[in-house]
């Protein structure tokens, strides 16, 4: 057992080495602030709160705001005590920069100075991290509410720090809005995108056209919608009537926030297509990249920009922002190819070529966004032809090229890279995400820099206007909360971006302070934020399992039967002697309520090997690129996926020419390390003899697992409802000995 040592002691060093790693020597004896600010002075001693601290200033929402959080811990305000005192001055004559503040924090004074509210907001938004975590949740039992005596003086580097939310492919309701503009308000984002409308749901209520939300923000069997995303074979949506919009719009301005509403246009649009489908070109075109199809609105109708009109008009009057969004994205062109009045279109315009096509939509619907006193904003698609406008504002998403080609250009640009900003992306290979990106770990997120990657002049350093994070919710159907863990902590990362200057970024240090005091903020903040796993090795010569902690104060619990860890695993103090490593799972416990991912050792493989089939027989179509024959070439990357979505009676039947023996078949659908595509609704059976079937499992997030007591001849995936991915997409079968 003393070969453990040096695992735990590694920890323990590296844990000790970032505590002390700040070049003036005093890093752990300074709040663990995130963004951390621009300037920072710590004096001596502390302000102490008491039941009597009177709060001087205007009745300004960031006076009220604090007021609020005050009493709602329990903490009584009095405007006419003696004792100790907050004063706000809230005035231009302060000079200070737009959304910038000053704290002095005394022993009986603090001092919240700014030129604007948004200033003061900040202000006591550090005010609260220094304040107990329980501040957030409302504690009432805690004594000695006290922050230190400092100064501060701090401004944000970037005026746009935006995160973007999908609420098509997931349904979050307004409730759980609010929370989301809290929690962003909490990190100093001040720009919150709301992604209204996409192919699998409408989600805002337009008064004039009532279809839009009463067919258009449903998906199920007997919807015009069909099933996607793992909604299942049952009605699943909602929306935001006008009434909830506006109640979101008015608290995000007492959050400074301004929310940037996105209706995706002209493609993405198969919610609306769905419910208005003469929209849409009278010839079927090709499928977007998403595999949709009937998503693009006809540019040559002429009634199709009376309706968008009628659309425009209503969001434009229910958002004050300066900006709507139009999307622009991914269009498959392939649609105005084999539409007659759209090829006419072109020949009478001069155009040579679809794209042509696009560009004349955007145009047209930016003068109706101008038309009612807004301007327009798109993804960077928009940008490649000039006609649109020097005043439209560019999402820069798809790479690090078309971000600098839009800056450089001359517009305005929300840097939302995707393969750094896109939250919806695996945190990790082992965990659930998108990857087509790549992998965007926290670190490889916070080491994006809007401006120094590029080597811009310092006129085009002006079009850059900050930076975004985006979440598309394709996969936020499970685990549970599932959006929080991708946001969070990664809109930590992108808030210190936007916020705090580049001489201050430094991982090691942001990692410090995220796990000394952030994670204790969000938890309070009721966010269920990513918490990292442990690295877990087996150690075969020892015959012993070892865990590395992902920070020093970690608490890492385990199960030795392959159950998930829960609060009353043992805590893994130690290494484990062992010479059955793989049902063995660990997670990192937060406490009892929160938990990352559970794992196994990473070079232990939790299953034997790939089953070699003789043969794979289907009655569906096979994708041209992703083949029947996939299943059969012992490659655990490559997949099989059909030509259509599942329906009922559908199977997939693996035969062996040598019959398996094992003790476990597990059979995996969805796309691999994505769980995309994979059987909504079916079970599997298995056979000893290949003619009479055993009824195996049902199918739970699309895996399903066979324990046969004799050998098997052959495995049968029987689908009983329609798939809800536009394919079924299936795997290799794994086998435990
Ligand atoms: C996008 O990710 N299609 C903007
Ligand atoms: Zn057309």
């Amino acid at each position: 057992m003393t070969s453990v040592k040096p695992y735990f002691l590694i920890i323990a060093i590296a844990g000790l080495f970032l505590s002390f790693r700040s070049e003036a020597g005093v890093t752990e004896k300074m709040p663990c602030l995130i963004p951390v600010p621009q300037d920072l002075k710590m004096g001596e001693g502390c302000f102490r709160f008491s039941q009597s601290t009177n709060i001087r200033g205007s009745r300004s929402y960031p006076v009220l705001y604090l007021q609020e959080k005050l009493n709602a811990s329990g903490l009584a305000t009095d405007p006419s005590g003696q004792a100790e005192e907050i004063v706000f001055s809230i005035s231009p004559k302060n000079g200070l920069p737009e959304e910038g503040y000053r704290l002095e924090i005394g022993e009986k004074r603090i001092m919240i100075e700014s030129s604007d509210n948004a200033g003061a907001f900040y202000a006591v938004q550090t005010l609260l991290q220094l304040m107990p975590p329980r501040i957030y949740s409302g504690g009432a039992d805690i004594e000695e509410w006290t922050v230190p005596c400092l100064e501060i003086n701090d401004y944000p580097r970037f005026s746009y720090r935006g995160m973007m939310l999908d609420v098509s492919r997931t349904f979050y309701d307004a409730s759980y809005i609010k929370k989301h503009i809290e929690w962003l308000a909490y990190h100093k984002i001040n720009r919150f995108h709301w992604h209204l409308a996409d192919d699998n749901g409408w989600r805002i209520e337009i008064r004039k056209h009532p279809e839009l939300t009463e067919k258009g923000a449903w998906r199920g069997p007997d919807e015009v919608i069909e099933p996607s995303f793992g909604s299942g074979n049952k009605r699943y949506g909602g929306y935001y009537t006008q009434k909830e919009i506006r109640e979101i719009v008015r608290l995000a301005a007492e959050r400074n926030i301004e929310i940037i509403p996105e209706i995706d246009l002209p493609g993405h649009s198969r919610a609306i297509a769905a419910v208005f489908p003469e929209i849409l070109c009278p010839v079927e075109g090709g499928a977007s990249v998403q595999g949709e199809t009937k998503n693009v609105w006809c540019v040559s109708r002429e009634e199709n920009y009376r309706l968008i009109e009628d659309i425009i008009k209503e969001i434009a009057s229910m958002f004050p922002s300066e900006y709507i969004h139009l999307g622009g994205d991914e269009v498959a062109l392939a649609s105005w190819k084999e539409c007659p009045s759209c090829q006419k279109l072109m020949k009478e315009c001069g155009y040579t070529d679809e794209n042509q096509l696009l560009f004349h939509f955007v145009r047209r619907v930016k003068g109706i966004v101008e038309k009612y006193g807004k301007k327009l904003a798109g993804w960077d698609e928009i940008m490649e032809d000039s006609s649109i406008g020097k005043d439209a504002t560019v999402y820069a998403w798809r790479s690090v090229g078309t971000a600098e080609k839009s800056v450089r250009s001359g517009y305005r640009t929300v840097m939302q890279v995707a393969e750094y900003c896109y939250v919806d992306m695996k945190q990790s290979p082992l965990e659930r995400g998108h990857n087509w990106a790549g992998i965007v770990t926290l670190e490889k997120l916070y080491s994006f820099d809007p401006l120094d990657k590029f080597n811009f002049t310092d006129e085009e350093k002006e079009n850059v206007a900050g930076i975004q994070g985006g979440f598309w919710s394709e996969l936020g159907n499970r685990p549970y909360r599932f959006v929080e863990y991708q946001n969070y902590p990664r809109t930590a990362a992108i808030a210190e971006i936007g916020w705090s200057s580049p001489e201050s970024r430094d991982y090691p240090d942001f990692y410090r302070r995220l796990v000394t005091s952030h994670y204790d903020r969000m938890y309070h903040q009721g966010i269920a934020f990513r918490l990292p796993y442990p690295d877990v090795k087996y150690f075969e010569k020892e015959n012993a399992v070892k865990v590395r902690l992902p920070y020093p104060s970690a608490v890492v619990r385990y199960t030795v039967d392959g159950s998930e860890p829960d609060s009353d695993s043992p805590v893994c103090m130690s290494a484990i002697v062992t010479d059955s490593p793989r049902k063995f799972r660990f997670a990192t416990f937060f406490n009892n309520d929160l938990k990352s991912i559970s794992v196994g050792a990473s070079n232990i493989k939790l299953f034997d090997t790939l089953a070699v089939c003789s043969d794979v027989i289907t009655n569906m179509g096979e994708h041209t690129r992703f083949p029947l024959s996939n299943l059969k070439d012992g490659n655990a990357a490559t997949y099989f996926r059909s030509d259509r979505k599942a329906v009922p009676g559908d199977y997939i039947e693996y035969r062996f020419g040598t019959p398996l023996s094992c003790s476990e078949i597990i059979v995996e659908t969805g796309i691999p390390d994505i769980t995309l595509y994979g059987v909504t609704d079916g079970y599997v059976e298995y056979s000893y003899n290949g003619i009479d079937y055993v009824k195996g499992d049902t199918f739970v997030d699309g895996v399903a697992v066979i324990r046969p007591d004799q050998q098997v001849k052959s495995v049968r995936i029987n689908i009983t409802g329609k798939s809800d991915g536009p394919v079924l997409a299936v795997q290799d079968l794994k086998i435990v000995f």
